[in-house]
């Protein structure tokens, strides 16, 4: 492949988990970590090695150690990995950020991270309540999440919300809000639970809260937010000025990313075409086998259908010198359609708010 000039992120997965949360569907492993922890981090290191084909040349934008439980593995795993890509980095001051759940938060753990070079730190919260994190069959409880949250003040942080949850209130939503408001956290990523096949919750009868309490959590959520400093510029991503996620930013954007690790995906493209793919999901496979899988070249329907579901989720859209790729000629008759019916935006790539607050059926018209 030629160099690419599409900005390229690196995602690593680490699976590890303490226990299945029974609304979750990411690749996971209960498996204990003491005994692979460094067997995986070879193998992700020899990963990145034998992609450079996919990398074309590249320097890597962001890193983003998710999961599982990235806080889990040993500081050691995190720093060998890091090593390994440290040249590799489009600057000094890359977004590098790892996935934290709140029983995992010390001052020394922080500290190791930082010193291994994470300058980013996503912590996996949930709620506040102990009742919530119950119903959501959490490891962690009000007390933890508090702790957590406070060693973690003065870091670059982002805190993971769910809402919808079993029996939740829109009061309750507040009052988890404004735990988070009166902290020190930048970024907020506030997601609606969503019921996945394949999960416990699926084959559970919940009590879930009804539509009508629905909208008013996330009508209370925009009024607190707002109203307290954070800006909301994707469907469920909130922060404060200068504090936007650079590495979820390239998702959406449409940018490439590299995905290593068990069940980890990836996204490369070049002048010619959109190619994703994923490694397989089990440890031990993965660990003797990063052969990538599942290759798939995206091109007209389905290239509109991938470019509708990232792009529009940008709050107030993308203006055009902020594309990675040449719109295809379909996609923009279809985007003009949008613009006609008052759901699109003219002059950028982007919902009107109308287009927003129906985004589901307005990606539609890119089928
Ligand atoms: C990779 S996951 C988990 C990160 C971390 N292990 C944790 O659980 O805190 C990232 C985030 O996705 C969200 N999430 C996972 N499953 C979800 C679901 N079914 N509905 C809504 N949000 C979900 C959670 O907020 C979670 O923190
Ligand atoms: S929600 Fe987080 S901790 Fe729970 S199973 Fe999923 S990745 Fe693991």
């Amino acid at each position: 492949m030629a160099l690419n000039k599409i900005p390229l992120s690196l995602y690593v997965h680490l699976p590890w988990c303490e226990t299945q949360c029974p609304y979750c569907d990411f690749s996971i492993t209960t498996q204990p970590v003491d005994s692979n922890d460094v067997r995986l981090a070879e193998a992700i290191i020899k990963d990145i090695k034998h992609s450079s084909d996919f990398i074309a040349g590249r320097k890597f934008k962001s890193i983003y150690f998710g999961g599982g439980t990235p806080s889990l593995a040993s500081t050691k795993s995190i720093k060998q990995i890091l090593d390994s890509v440290r040249d590799r980095l489009e600057s000094s001051s890359a977004e590098i950020t790892l996935e934290m759940n709140p029983n995992d938060v010390s001052e020394k753990k922080i500290e190791g991270l930082l010193e291994a070079g994470i300058n980013r730190i996503s912590l996996g919260i949930q709620s506040y309540s102990d009742q919530e994190l119950q119903a959501l069959g959490r490891n962690h409880d009000r007390k933890s999440a508090i702790r957590a949250t406070k060693i973690l003040k003065d870091i670059n942080t982002t805190i993971d919300l769910i809402y919808g949850i079993e029996k939740q209130t829109p009061e309750s939503v507040a009052k988890n809000l404004e735990t988070i408001i009166d902290s020190n956290i930048n970024h907020l990523s506030l997601y609606q639970l969503t019921i996945e096949p394949n999960t416990i919750f699926y084959k559970k009868e919940l009590l879930l809260p009804g539509e009508a309490a629905i909208e008013k959590m996330e009508v209370i959520a925009k009024d607190l937010l707002e109203k307290n400093g954070f800006e909301q510029y994707e469907v469920s991503s909130w922060s404060k000025p200068g504090c936007k996620s650079q590495h979820n930013l390239n998702y959406w954007q449409f940018g490439d990313f590299l995905g290593v690790g068990p069940g980890s995906h990836s996204k490369i493209s070049n002048n010619q075409e959109i190619i994703r793919y994923r490694k397989i999901k089990p440890l031990e496979g993965y660990i003797k086998n990063q052969k990538s899988t599942d290759l798939k070249m995206i091109s007209g329907n389905e290239l509109d259908m991938d470019l509708a579901m990232n792009l529009l989720r940008i709050k107030n859209g993308l203006q055009h010198q902020n594309l990675t790729i040449d719109l295809p000629a379909s996609f923009l008759k279809k985007y003009q359609r949008g613009v006609d019916e008052g759901l699109l935006l003219k002059g950028k790539i982007g919902a009107t708010q109308k287009g927003y607050q129906f985004l589901n059926e307005t990606i539609q018209l890119f089928f």
